[in-house]
């Protein structure tokens, strides 16, 4: 069958709307393995699910971790601010027993959750990428 050009039209529409979703860090390679978004999705399961829910939607009082509400307010914010609230502010009954190891895996989990891709290299606590595309 000939491919039709609603086909392809529907398609780049697709694609061009996939793009405006896609934050930042797209493009250079991204900021975190993808081992340690794989970690970090056992601990998040373990310590972090039962308040923002097991794919990161929220809960009643706890806000979402993946997607617009989460980007709109992260997107103007680096990988590192997000480390440090997560190590000095959760679990809200326990900041910073997970350790800066597991901290990093989870950033790299809720990146991963919010489309940013991986790559070749492990965050660590200098790394400090802007989340999203949108000017600070
Ligand atoms: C007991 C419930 C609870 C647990 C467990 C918990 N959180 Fe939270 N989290 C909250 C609440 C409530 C807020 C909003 C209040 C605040 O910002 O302090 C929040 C806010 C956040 C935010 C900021 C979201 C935003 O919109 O700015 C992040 C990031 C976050 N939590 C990550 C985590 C991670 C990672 C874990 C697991 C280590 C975790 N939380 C465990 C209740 C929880």
């Amino acid at each position: 069958m000939m491919p039709t050009l609603a086909g392809a039209s529907a398609l780049l529409l697709f694609l061009s709307q996939t793009a405006t979703v896609l934050p930042a860090a797209q493009g250079a390679a991204g900021p975190y393995t993808v081992a340690q978004a794989e970690a970090g999705a056992l601990s998040y399961a373990a310590e972090c699910a039962r308040c923002h829910g097991s794919k990161l939607q929220g809960g009643f009082e706890e806000p979402p971790l993946a997607g617009e509400r989460f980007m709109a307010k992260w997107e103007t914010q680096t990988t590192h601010d997000l480390l440090n609230f997560i190590a000095t502010r959760m679990p809200p009954q326990r900041p910073g027993f997970l350790g800066e190891a597991q901290n990093l895996e989870l950033v790299a989990f809720i990146l991963r959750s919010n489309n940013i891709p991986s790559g070749p290299n492990p965050m660590t606590r200098n790394t400090a990428v802007q989340i999203g595309n949108k000017q600070p």
